[in-house]
């Protein structure tokens, strides 16, 4: 099996929101090519941030940039078209909501993007099963979703643990990305764990530096 090379998604949701511009600006000159995108609705999760027409502004600044869109929305289906006319390159929906996943995630391929599953800590990697050989990457919350600048959750390195071992079991390549409370001193140890693509909010907007070095042993 390939092993995928290690990426850090830093997320915006800890920029200052008013330079966004900045904040994706800031991404690429540390040579970084993802961006992590959250997006809340204040029902799955009690928090609001940004809507499609903050990734089209930033699609139109960045046409290189890989935009990694998080869907923390009990809604997601209803907004697929306007995430991909916005300019995602990925979208990563939640299992817990009630709505077609199956049909969602045929849709986001349908639009030529990649698509990500993701649970929250307390969902067991095990649910993702049925979905697992209809997506590009699987994302455990290694915090509860709604925040940024929380602890991680210690138990989290024994579910990337599971979701790297049925990854195998199950002869797949789709990456694990692991989201919420990584910092310079557990970086590595996700890594290890099996994550090979890394989100990063408060960590790489406020200790950019030691969080690049860590990222760069990993
Ligand atoms: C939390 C978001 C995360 C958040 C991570 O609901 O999904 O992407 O920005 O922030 P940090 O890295 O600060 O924990
Ligand atoms: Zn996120």
């Amino acid at each position: 099996m390939v092993e995928n090379p290690l990426i850090l998604a830093p997320s915006i949701l800890a920029a200052d929101c008013a330079a966004l511009g900045e904040a994706v600006g800031k991404i690429k000159s540390a040579g970084l090519s993802w961006v992590h995108f959250d997006v809340m609705d204040a029902h799955f999760v009690p928090n609001l941030s940004f809507g499609p027409q903050f990734l089209k502004s930033l699609r139109a600044l960045y046409p290189d940039m890989f935009f990694d869109v998080h869907l923390m929305m009990d809604n997601p289906h209803l907004y697929i078209d306007a995430f991909a006319s916005a300019g995602a390159s990925l979208i990563n929906v939640h299992i817990e909501p009630d709505f077609p996943i199956a049909e969602t995630l045929r849709e986001i391929h349908l639009k030529g993007l990649k698509a990500g599953i993701t649970i929250k800590p307390k969902t067991s990697v095990y649910e993702l099963a049925p979905y697992l050989p209809f997506v590009d990457l699987a994302m455990l919350m290694t915090v509860e979703p709604g925040f940024g600048g929380q602890k991680f959750i210690e138990n989290s390195y024994e579910k990337i643990a599971a979701i790297k071992k049925l990854r195998d079991e199950m002869k797949l390549n789709f990456r694990i990305e692991v989201d919420g409370g990584i910092t310079p001193e557990n970086i590595a140890n996700c890594a290890k764990a099996g994550a090979d693509t890394i989100v990063a909010g408060t960590a790489f907007f406020k200790h950019e530096k030691e969080l690049m070095a860590a990222f760069k042993n990993a």
